[in-house]
């Protein structure tokens, strides 16, 4: 039945990001320490920081110092979102190896998180392209949010979504990835919007999945989405995320889980499991409050026995 998923998957580390901006702040010198323990279980990719203003994020603040004071792993890949220019600036100043811009494909859900059109966020995309591409081979990356609804306007036409990440593409980022930014997706709308890619051209190793675990749907989406041939996955350690103010609110699907999947089906991350379990414990240390990730409770493999 699974004979034809992908041999390999990229698995990219948001928590330090996506997962810490939705907690209650924690220091510079502990975000450091996530970035630092995340860097050593064979990840690839972490976002580690965002270049908003500190004001709309505080959890956010400080971002030149996170880069500043990581430990730098030759290999691994250090993303940074930007939500302008003026954050590309700040970005590409400290160093970020890959910025991630994003665009909602909900009119309503962008103008709430950065108070622009969708039209006018495109064009901001075009100059955040346009000032990285001087300063050497540093990738743009797209994130299209609410890719599978949006809960102001309900339900997106995949349709429409494609026709926004062909006008990014337009404006010269390097990638896109597919937010599900209040988990409404499902196996049938990450299908759904597959095909709706695959209509303009784009095909299943062009597309990258951001989702929540938000209604419990993540890793069935993931295995969705694997069938037709999705290698890039966003994920967050331990759960990390979701608002610290809305009960059962969770974050990102969570990474040690995702591989743990991967890893008993057969898909390579090139990710360490019991190092990403201490990392996900960690992360739950340092923000003070029980994580999510199911893993890092029930253990790696079936005869473990927990502590
Ligand atoms: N970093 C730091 N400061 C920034 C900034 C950035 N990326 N972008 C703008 N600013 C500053 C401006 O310099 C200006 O400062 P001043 O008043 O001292 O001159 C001030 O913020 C207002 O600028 P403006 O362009 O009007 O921004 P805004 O108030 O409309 O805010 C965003 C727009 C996008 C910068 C802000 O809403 C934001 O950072 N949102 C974060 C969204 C996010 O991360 N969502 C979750 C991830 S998808
Ligand atoms: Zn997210």
């Amino acid at each position: 039945m699974h004979h034809s998923l992908p041999s390999t998957v990229e698995v990219r580390e948001v928590g330090p990001r996506d997962g810490l901006q939705n907690e209650d702040p924690i220091p510079v010198d502990d975000r450091v320490r996530l970035v630092d323990a995340l860097s050593g279980t064979g990840l690839s990719r972490i976002e580690a920081a965002s270049f908003v203003r500190p004001e709309a994020i505080p959890a956010m603040a400080g971002a030149e110092e996170v880069m500043a004071r990581i430990d730098r792993r030759p290999g691994v890949v250090y993303s940074a979102l930007v939500p302008n220019a003026r954050g590309a600036e700040r970005a590409l100043a400290a160093d970020a190896d890959e910025l991630q811009v994003v665009v909602s494909a909900s009119e309503t859900h962008n103008r709430k998180n950065v108070r622009r059109s969708v039209d006018e966020s495109i064009t901001g995309v075009g100059e955040v392209v346009g000032l990285v591409g001087h300063e050497g081979d540093r990738p743009v990356e797209a994130i299209v949010s609410t890719a599978f609804g949006c809960p102001y306007e309900g339900d997106l036409d995949p349709a429409g979504v494609a026709a926004v990440t062909l006008r990014l593409i337009e404006q010269g980022v390097d990638r896109c990835s597919f937010g599900d930014t209040t988990g409404m997706a499902t196996p049938r709308r990450v299908d759904e919007l597959l095909d709706a890619l695959e209509d303009v051209g784009l095909v299943a190793t062009d597309v990258g999945l951001h989702l929540h675990n938000t209604r419990g749907t993540g890793l069935a989406n993931v295995l969705a989405a694997l069938e037709r041939g999705v290698t890039r996955f966003d994920a967050s350690i331990g759960g990390l995320g979701g608002c610290p103010y809305a009960p059962g609110a969770t974050g990102n699907i969570v990474t040690e889980d995702l591989v743990h999947m991967l890893a008993d089906m057969g898909v390579d991350t090139g990710v360490d499991l019991d190092a990403l379990v201490a990392a996900a414990h960690l992360a739950q240390d340092l923000v003070g409050r029980e994580l999510p990730g199911q893993v890092m409770r029930a253990g790696p493999r079936w005869n473990t026995v927990s502590a």
